[in-house]
């Protein structure tokens, strides 16, 4: 039987979900808090039924499963009403803005063994998910280190700093590559137009098992970069989602050391090469995802952990940045 969801938020990025839980499952409800965004979003799907209250569509028995697309200071009291009411829940990034708040969310997930996934789109992207095979299969070698670019200019954000705003989706990626949360985050930044506002945030992290990665984020740039590089001991590779076509470049390129010329370090130059991508639209593989850990498909305890990883660390950084 296909699975039961209501959409609540449908701002800018709301009506992307709702299109494709319309195709993928049973769309019943369309939730949004200002009434003015009835007339569009119901109009396009009259089997759903409308409401401008997030309880009335819980108190729905038969929903399975809502989605929240609403602002980021709601996701945590929204997504923790909709669990506690028996939903499964795909929550926008990030869940939420403290740590604690993170892991009780997860707790009640896992209490009530319900679905609680983060809207992590980038982990659904063709290229990412390129990254993480090679890398799971052992084809870089030892992963040494990271470093994700996401530079601008604009648009300038007045309420939620670069490295919420911007760092949240370098940060889901680092870490499903490494598969590691960071024993140690270091994050500089400032607040050069709006007080209070980081604009340019530097970030560190240190691994358990020794690699480093680092974030730049930042809405003051003259370079215009979505760019994740990871480099390891026998292959480096380049995720750039500014390219169309070669959105991933591997280079075997490598350190190593001649027997004859010991303790010596030579590097070691071969092929550069794009392999190809399929062209799947990530947020259709990301709602696909979610209906198949409701439908009991999968681990669906380990969407919500990771996500809980991301939530820490964001939280960590903002620690040091508060101090910066
Ligand atoms: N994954 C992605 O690539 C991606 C892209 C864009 C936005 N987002 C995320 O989607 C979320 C929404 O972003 P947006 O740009 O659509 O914002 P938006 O402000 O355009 O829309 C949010 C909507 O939520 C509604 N809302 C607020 N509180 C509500 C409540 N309590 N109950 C029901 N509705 C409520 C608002 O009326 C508004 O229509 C954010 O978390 C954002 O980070 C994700």
């Amino acid at each position: 039987m296909s699975v039961r969801v209501g959409v609540a938020g449908l701002g800018h990025w709301g009506p992307n979900l709702a299109r494709n839980f319309a195709e993928l499952a049973d769309l019943t409800w369309l939730c949004d808090s200002d009434g003015s965004k009835r007339e569009s979003a119901a109009a396009r799907y009259p089997g759903a039924r409308w409401t401008d209250s997030f309880d009335e569509m819980l108190a729905d028995a038969e929903l399975d499963a809502v989605v929240v697309a609403t602002p980021v200071p709601t996701h945590f009291e929204l997504a923790r009403r909709a669990l506690e009411a028996g939903k499964h829940v795909l929550v926008e990034k990030p869940p939420a803005m403290k740590g604690h708040e993170m892991d009780e969310l997860v707790a009640l997930a896992d209490e009530r063994d319900l679905t609680l996934m983060p809207g992590h789109l980038l982990l659904y992207h063709p290229a990412v998910q390129k990254l993480k095979e090679m890398i799971d299969a052992g084809e870089l070698g030892d992963v040494l280190c990271v470093y994700g670019n996401r530079q601008n200019l604009g648009i300038i954000r007045s309420n939620e700093n670069a490295l919420w705003s911007l760092g949240v989706h370098d940060l889901s990626v680092i870490l499903h590559l490494l598969d590691e949360e960071p024993e140690h985050g270091v994050a500089l930044g400032r607040d050069f137009l709006n007080e209070g506002v980081e604009d340019v945030v530097f970030c560190y992290l240190r691994f358990p098992s020794g690699k480093i990665a680092h974030m730049h984020l930042s809405w003051l740039d003259p370079h215009k970069m979505r760019k994740m590089t990871v480099v390891g001991t026998e292959k480096m590779v380049v995720f750039d989602d500014m390219e169309l076509e070669r959105k991933v470049t591997v280079y075997e390129k490598g350190p190593w050391k001649p027997a004859e010329r010991y303790g010596e370090w030579q590097t070691r130059t071969g092929d550069i090469f794009s392999p190809h991508l399929p062209n799947d639209e990530p947020l259709k593989l990301e709602c696909r995802h979610f209906l198949s850990l409701v439908a009991g498909e999968g681990d669906r305890t380990k969407v919500a952990h990771d996500g809980a990883r991301v939530v820490r660390t964001l939280d960590l950084l903002t620690s040091s940045l508060d101090g910066s």
